[in-house]
């Protein structure tokens, strides 16, 4: 049975893009787990991330229209353990490193009981973030400061497995989120654990690609349209989904890379977001997504974003 669309689907996005009919999505938009340790990957290994990835793009080929486009949304950097290679690159003199570890953050909750996450961080001198981040684990694996931390680029593990399934780099947008974040602000001449951008790379399946100057006004053409570089604050409350983009980041992608009928897939669609785009630019979509909770906050957004149509 092909999937339904304009519907929100629970599963492995390996399994369900095969059942996704042929040639029918002219736009797929999506922001795959990162590999930094959220509880949504923590089961992963790096090879299977990369496996993730590679069948995931390799679907694409299939059910891409032709001229149809995949826009993936990724952080540059990927940290992980890597004992194969020498232990110097690790080193650090003048440390400026935080001395605080879950283990101290935890002490200050013990003899502190009503304390919130802000009084720990006032009481350890460190940020709230940081506070935050040793609590949930959700730091770059490893830490770029740990001995034979292997720190590797992204765009890279998106484009050969493109090329080799027959899509090509069409395009690449820098998404400039916010000015460095307070823990990030110490003086650093390496990659940032957390970065103040992030990239859109944007693959083509050949085809007669439509370019159509109206789809955008001429104003939105001279703001973002044709810039390389687009600002947009990032989702800052994760309350209900740890890494969720902002709504901004998938309707200028499909305003950009696809017309009005047109069908939207975003195969982690999490919270929903590409979906609730594609509803208020009236496209169709198809959002696939592993864990039921966040299928059923996605259901809800588009719910409410259809509510909100005229
Ligand atoms: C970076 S988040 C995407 C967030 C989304 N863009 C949003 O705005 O809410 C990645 C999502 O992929 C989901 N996921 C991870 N592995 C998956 C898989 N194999 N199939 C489908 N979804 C998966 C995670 O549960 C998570 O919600």
């Amino acid at each position: 049975m092909p999937l339904a669309v304009d519907q929100i689907h629970q599963g492995d996005a390996r399994e369900l893009l095969d059942r996704i009919a042929d040639d029918s999505i002219a736009l797929s938009v999506w922001s795959p787990p990162y590999f930094v340790g959220k509880s949504y990957e923590k089961d992963l290994r790096y090879e299977d991330w990369r496996q993730l990835l590679r069948e995931v793009i390799a679907g694409h080929a299939r059910l891409l229209r032709p001229a149809g486009f995949m826009a993936v949304n990724i952080a540059d950097i990927l940290c992980f353990p890597d004992p194969a290679i020498p232990r110097l690159q690790a080193e650090k003199s003048g440390g400026r490193r935080l001395p605080v570890t879950r283990a101290d953050i935890e002490r200050v909750l013990g003899e502190n009981p009503g304390f919130t996450r802000y009084d720990v961080a006032r009481h350890l001198g460190v940020s709230e973030q940081t506070v935050d981040r040793r609590m949930k684990h959700n730091n770059i694996r490893g830490g770029k400061y740990a001995a034979q931390t292997r720190v590797q680029l992204t765009g890279p593990l998106l484009e050969q497995p493109a090329y080799e399934a027959g899509l090509y780099l069409y395009d690449r947008r820098v998404w400039v989120k916010d000015p460095a974040w307070e823990n990030s602000r110490w003086h650093t001449n390496s990659y940032r654990a957390v970065d103040e951008f992030e990239y859109i790379y944007i693959f083509w399946k050949p085809g007669i690609t439509r370019i159509d100057r109206e789809r955008l006004t001429r104003d939105e053409w001279v703001q973002w349209g044709s810039r390389g570089v687009w600002q947009i604050p990032s989702v800052r409350s994760n309350r209900d989904h740890e890494a969720k983009f902002p709504l901004e980041l998938p309707r200028r992608l499909i305003r950009l890379l696809s017309q009005p009928g047109d069908t939207v897939l975003d195969p982690f669609v999490g919270s929903g977001t590409t979906a609730v785009a594609a509803i208020q630019e009236g496209r169709r979509y198809i959002g696939l997504e592993l864990q039921p909770p966040y299928v059923q906050l996605a259901r809800r957004a588009c719910q409410e974003a259809r509510g909100r149509q005229p």
